[in-house]
């Protein structure tokens, strides 16, 4: 392998230990990892592509080999602009594969060149995704066990913002 930047796709709202312990894994194998942000507005996510991407990026701050941008539109086409040759993705329980598969084979068809890497995160974080740690925070549940510190902050204020809208 030629030095890859390995890229680590994903909607983000927000990170969780999950994401985390996948690009930990990812940057002890690859020189250089980009956590990269689809502004993915079909899932009508509720932090902006710029309020994921700052958190993602104080998670990271002190890692050098870690980099945060974000993306819309096609994957492959963000990977080959950027001279990337691998694309991370973790696998969590046997319910992810198929669409996992479906994606790396789908991506590998747009451009052969692209390899997809699994990554299976921390048994801990098997049940994680972002959608439930929003939905715990919206009813007033403890996150501290699913996001850093400044995420569930973050969290926080933007669920209480929202209630006194409603
Ligand atoms: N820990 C915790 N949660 C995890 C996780 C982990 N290790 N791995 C995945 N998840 C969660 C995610 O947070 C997400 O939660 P949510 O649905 O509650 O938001 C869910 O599991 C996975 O969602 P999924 O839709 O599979 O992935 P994504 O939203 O994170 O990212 C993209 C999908 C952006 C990578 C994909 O849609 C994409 O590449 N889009 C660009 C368009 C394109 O190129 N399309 C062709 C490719 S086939």
């Amino acid at each position: 392998m030629n030095d890859p930047t390995a890229i680590y796709p994903g909607t983000f709202d927000p990170v969780t230990y999950g994401h985390i312990d996948v690009v930990r894994r990812a940057a002890a194998m690859f020189p250089r990892v980009t956590v990269l942000v689809a502004r993915n507005p079909t899932k009508a996510p509720l932090f902006s592509a710029e309020e994921r991407m700052a958190m993602v990026r104080g998670v990271f701050r002190s890692q050098r080999r870690v980099s945060v941008d974000c993306f819309d539109g096609l994957l492959v086409e963000y990977a080959r602009a950027h001279n990337a040759t691998v694309l991370v993705r973790g696998l969590r329980a046997v319910s992810d594969f198929e669409y996992e598969f479906q994606m790396a084979l789908t991506n590998r068809k747009l451009a052969r060149s692209i390899d997809t890497v699994f990554l299976v995160p921390d048994e801990k974080y098997t049940y994680l995704n972002s959608s439930i740690v929003r939905e715990v925070a919206r009813l007033g549940g403890d996150v501290s066990g699913f996001v850093p510190p400044a995420v569930r902050r973050r969290l926080q204020a933007r669920v209480n913002k929202k209630g006194d809208r409603t």
